[in-house]
C-alpha cells in the first residue's frame, strides 16, 4: 500500500491516493478508527479485495475508478442512507458530460448506475461505528472506465466499450470529488425531498413492472415510487403495496 500525504481539497475534504489497497472501504474505516477527520476521499489505482453490496467482490484492476469517501454527516443516523442517492446524482453528473447525448444514463435503485441498460458503476455504502462511539459513514463508488466483468448478476459495460471518449479515471474522479462536494453541501442544507425528486428524474424502470430479488424472495410489480426514505414502493398485482428497502432490481 503506497499512501500519500492528504491532499487538501475544499473545506474539510482531503483526498490521500494509493497505488493499491485490498478496499478503499476497508482503509476508510481502519482510517476512520485511528483518528482520521470528516471528508477524506481515498483513491486507489487498484484493489486487491475490492467490494460490491450483499458480499460480492468487485472486479479491481488498475484502469477503472475505486474510490471511497469518509464522511460524519451531521444528521441522525437513520439518514445515513440518503448517501448513497446523493453519490449517485453526484455520478450522474460526473458522466454526463463524458458519455455526452449519444448514450443514456439511469439510475438503477438502490446503487446502481446504468449506461445503455448496462451497469456501468456501483455504489457500496457502509455505516459503522468506531470505538469512541463515534457514526460513520463510507461511500465507495466503483467506475468501470476501461474493463468490466463478464459474469455478473447484472450486465455489465464499461465506456471504453460503449464507444465513449476515454478519460483516465483521475479526471474521472477529480470531476466526481467536484459533484460530490456540491451534492453533500446540498443534501446538509435542503435535505432529502430535493435529492429524492432529482433521483427520480433519472429513476430506471419507475413507474414500470421489475422484479426484485430481496433475501430468498423474488418478488414483482410496479415500481410506484422511491419513499421518503429511499425505499423502494412496488405495487403488486391486485394492487397490494410493498416497502423493500434492500434487494436487486432487474
Ligand atoms: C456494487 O455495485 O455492488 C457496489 C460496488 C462498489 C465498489 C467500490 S470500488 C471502491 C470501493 N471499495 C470497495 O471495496 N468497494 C467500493
Amino acid at each position: 500500500m503506497t499512501g500519500n500525504a492528504a491532499h487538501p481539497l475544499i473545506d474539510d475534504f482531503h483526498l490521500l491516493s494509493y497505488d493499491e489497497v485490498d478496499s478503499t472501504n476497508d482503509e476508510a474505516k481502519r482510517l476512520a478508527e485511528g483518528g482520521a477527520s470528516h471528508g477524506a476521499f481515498l483513491w486507489a489505482k487498484r484493489q486487491t479485495a475490492g467490494r460490491g453490496r450483499m458480499g460480492r467482490s468487485w472486479v479491481s484492476s488498475e484502469g477503472n475508478l475505486f474510490v471511497s469517501v469518509l464522511l460524519k454527516p451531521d444528521v441522525m443516523q437513520e439518514r445515513f442512507s440518503e448517501l448513497s442517492f446523493v453519490s449517485a446524482l453526484a455520478v450522474l453528473e460526473t458522466l454526463q458530460p463524458i458519455v455526452g447525448a449519444q448514450c443514456t444514463l439511469r439510475l438503477k435503485w438502490p446503487n446502481d448506475i446504468l449506461l445503455d441498460d448496462r451497469k456501468v458503476g456501483g455504489i457500496l455504502l457502509e455505516s459503522f461505528q468506531t470505538t469512541d462511539g463515534e457514526m460513520w459513514a463510507v461511500v465507495g463508488l466503483g467506475i468501470n472506465i476501461e474493463h468490466h466483468p463478464e459474469e455478473v448478476l447484472f450486465p455489465a459495460t464499461c465506456l471504453k466499450e460503449a464507444g465513449v471518449q476515454i478519460v483516465s479515471a483521475k479526471i474521472v474522479l477529480s470531476r466526481f470529488i467536484h459533484h460530490f462536494i456540491q451534492q453533500y453541501d446540498a443534501w446538509m442544507e435542503n435535505g432529502f425531498p430535493p435529492v429524492r425528486a432529482a433521483w427520480r428524474d433519472h429513476g430506471w424502470r419507475l413507474g414500470q413492472e421489475i422484479q426484485v430479488t430481496s433475501g430468498n424472495d423474488k418478488i414483482s410489480g410496479r415500481f410506484e415510487d422511491i419513499d421518503e426514505q429511499g425505499r423502494l414502493r412496488l405495487v403488486m398485482p391486485g394492487g397490494t403495496r410493498r416497502i423493500i428497502s434492500a434487494g436487486d432490481v432487474a
